[in-house]
């Protein structure tokens, strides 16, 4: 297997101005309430009480076996956490309420259009649906605990109950977004080795029936080219004895889940108890090279930390109705839509659609309505909503007492405005830093007890141990003004356990740049790549500056240039593709895609279509490109490489750098020339 190419700070990253930004304190109020309100709980988690300060996150769950050895560290960085623990991801999300919250709302689930009623879900709903769904699955999915199963499903009830029915059996889920394309959904599917693909007829989206089942015909297409047959697609139908696609049933291979659910009425399932290490989930992700990575979730420790973070960092209380805006096909939404909040037993409110339609109002309407008072979402919706709505917020009648900011770096005077507006100065937020691999959060202030920084994510979290290197391996002072790359010196319950299937390729990109001795058993040795570079001021929050790899973050989405370029390399007119980011006012970063077409064709509008064309097919519409630059050649070194600095340079009207070293650096003017003048 060729190396994973190590990541390297950018020049723009490594020349950081930094400016402090003002403090803002949580309101007595909020301190009065809060979870983590007593400063004794930054002790406990401190470095010497570790691995035994998570024991106090592991008591959260009930657990059918305790644990005797809270962490293993014996094959590293395959480290083991709750080991000899045994416990059940469902029953801990909904069976073990039941005897106390049975007619509580676990899910308010408020889809479009907006005219339509909400569906409130019980705990006791949820139980008796998750059970149906289980003994479906087992039954006429044929699916066992340790299978895989791959969801192309979107923000609808169905999705957290096909997820906590898998988790009832010990199988393992695999959501795909569901904005993906489905070959993009196909290749998740052959390299989680599923059998079975769950997904819908169709979903509302700003005001559209979006006909979703199509994409199911693809991604089967797509997983059978790499050597993996689905036997069963399984549709659920948006609106059960409707059928919203255009796209024909497949006899012997696709069935509506409301007819077959018929059969299994009253069905229930014993809850499979699961050793802790057991996999719980996959959750693809893009990186540095090649195919998107599945990152493989345990049981036992990502529960525990899902559970312990959304208790001390969102606050979240039994009684509260707490709103994550994000999509449950990322891990946030499994993480703090799905697992955390059920753990806690609280009331987890979903919605379909998007923020703004059918206007600026709605979240406002809905946290309004419903009393939502805790509200949860990425820089890119607060900077939407700031544009369409500046002063919205404050004609509904809502209050909430912490937010959360999550995904991108959030710029002070966006933060502000969240602050000031949709929080009405009255709710503490949280800027929480983290990443798929990690489970759960790894920087963020504690809202009761360290104080905000706008800008700023603030200090590891309870247990996290951040470092940051320079690209020498020297440690860089907090203070000292530099970036370096953002590393975690420990390990901790949420880390993800590895790469499905690729375990090498996992101890290469998460371990190997830092590790200081690969045959140590001592987890000092192995600090862990987030992939992030950063600066940590004196008072040592860190100030998170972006991805230091090939991965471009456009509205909080993960997007590999590597899978850029390869799905436009499809097009048959493309020799050499290029992608690089560009500033976005709106959404953080955009996609330019840069391309070099084979001898003799000439550029053309078509050509720049088919490309775009080409990247929705094979990644989704979140990935369509901001431009698509025809270019006589790439800049390149000597060695042939094409030079993406200097194409980002030319795209953002920034500096290049030295050109002097390539191969062809009179390009450099002809490609500035050409895409600065049309722009
Ligand atoms: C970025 C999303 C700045 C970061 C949970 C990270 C952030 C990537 C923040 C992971 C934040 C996430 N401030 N940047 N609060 N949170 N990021 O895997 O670059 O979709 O590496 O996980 O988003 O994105 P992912």
């Amino acid at each position: 297997m060729a190396a994973e190419p190590q990541p390297q700070l950018s020049e723009a990253q490594i020349a950081v101005h930094w400016r402090e930004e003002d403090y803002y304190r949580p309101s007595a109020k909020f301190v009065a309430q809060a979870n983590a309100g007593d400063p004794a709980i930054i002790e406990r988690f401190g470095e010497e009480h570790f691995p035994e300060c998570f024991r106090e996150y592991a008591d959260l769950l009930t657990w059918d076996t305790y644990w005797h050895t809270t962490l293993d560290t014996s094959r590293p960085p395959f480290w083991k956490w709750f080991v000899g623990g045994r416990l059940n991801a469902c029953y801990n999300c909904v069976d073990r309420h039941l005897a106390t919250s049975r007619n509580k709302a676990a899910f308010i689930w408020v889809p479009e259009p907006e005219d339509q009623d909400t569906r409130t879900i019980t705990y006791q709903e949820l139980y008796r649906r998750v059970n149906e769904f289980a003994a479906l699955l087992r039954g006429f999915g044929g699916v066992d605990t340790g299978d895989r199963v791959t969801f192309h499903l979107p923000m609808v009830p169905e999705l957290p109950v096909s997820m906590l029915a898998c988790a009832r059996l010990g199988v393992i889920h695999s959501e795909v977004f569901g904005g993906f394309s489905g070959t993009a959904c196909g290749d998740r599917i052959a390299d989680s080795g599923s059998r079975v693909l769950v997904t819908m007829d169709g979903y509302y989206r700003g005001g559209t029936l979006v006909d979703h089942k199509a994409k199911a015909d693809e991604a089967v297409a797509a997983a059978r080219k790499l050597g993996q047959e689905v036997d069963k697609v399984l549709v659920w139908r948006r609106h059960p004895g409707q059928y919203a696609s255009k796209s024909p049933m497949v006899e012997g291979r696709d069935f509506f889940v409301d007819e077959i659910l018929a059969d299994y009425r009253g069905h229930s399932v014993e809850p499979v108890s699961m050793p802790a290490e057991a996999p719980l989930f996959l959750m693809y992700t893009s990186g540095t090279t090649g195919r998107p990575k599945g990152c493989q979730h345990s049981t036992g420790g990502y529960l525990a930390y899902v559970a312990g973070t959304s208790k001390y960092y969102q606050d979240i209380h039994p009684e509260d109705t707490y709103w994550c805006a994000a999509d449950i096909g990322w891990i946030t939404g499994h993480s703090y839509i799905v697992y955390g909040p059920l753990l806690l037993g609280t009331t987890s409110v979903l919605y379909e659609g998007v923020p703004t339609y059918p206007d600026a109002g709605r979240c406002w309407r809905i946290a309004e309505r419903l009393g939502v008072n805790i509200f949860h979402t990425a820089p890119t919706t607060i900077r939407m909503l700031r544009k369409v709505g500046p002063h919205e917020p404050s004609n509904y009648d809502y209050h909430l007492k912490h937010m959360t900011t999550v995904g991108e770096p959030i710029e002070p005077e966006v933060w502000r405005w969240y602050h000031d507006e949709v929080g009405k100065g009255e709710a503490a937020v949280v800027d929480t830093w983290w990443m798929t691999e990690t489970g759960g959060f790894l920087g963020s202030t504690l809202p009761a007890l360290q104080p905000m920084k706008p800008g700023s994510c603030g200090p590891g979290v309870l247990g996290i141990y951040p470092v940051i290197y320079d690209e020498d391996d020297n440690v860089v002072e907090a203070g000292s003004g530099k970036a370096g790359n953002i590393c975690i010196r420990n390990p901790w319950p949420g880390v993800l356990q590895t790469v499905w299937g690729q375990p090498d390729r996992f101890v290469d990109i998460y371990y190997r740049r830092y590790c200081k001795d690969q045959d140590s058993t001592d987890w000092r040795d192995w600090p862990f790549l987030c992939g992030d570079g950063a600066v940590q001021a004196a008072d040592g929050y860190f100030r998170i500056l972006g991805r230091i790899d090939d991965v471009i973050n456009v509205a909080g989405h993960r997007l590999g240039t590597k899978e850029l370029e390869s799905a436009t390399l499809t097009v048959a007119e493309v020799a050499e593709a290029a992608a690089v980011p560009v500033m976005d006012e709106l959404r953080g970063r955009a996609v330019e895609m840069y391309v070099a077409l084979n001898p003799g064709l000439a550029p053309g509008p078509e050509i720049e279509q088919k490309v775009a064309a080409a990247i929705e097919r094979e990644i989704g519409k979140i990935a369509r490109p901001r431009n698509v630059w025809i270019v006589p050649d790439m800049p390149k070194t000597r060695s042939g490489k094409i030079m993406r600095r200097v194409i980002a340079g030319i795209s953002n009207f920034a500096d290049v750098g030295d050109v002097t070293t390539l191969a062809n650096p009179e390009i450099v003017d002809d490609i500035r020339h050409h895409v600065q003048s049309a722009k």
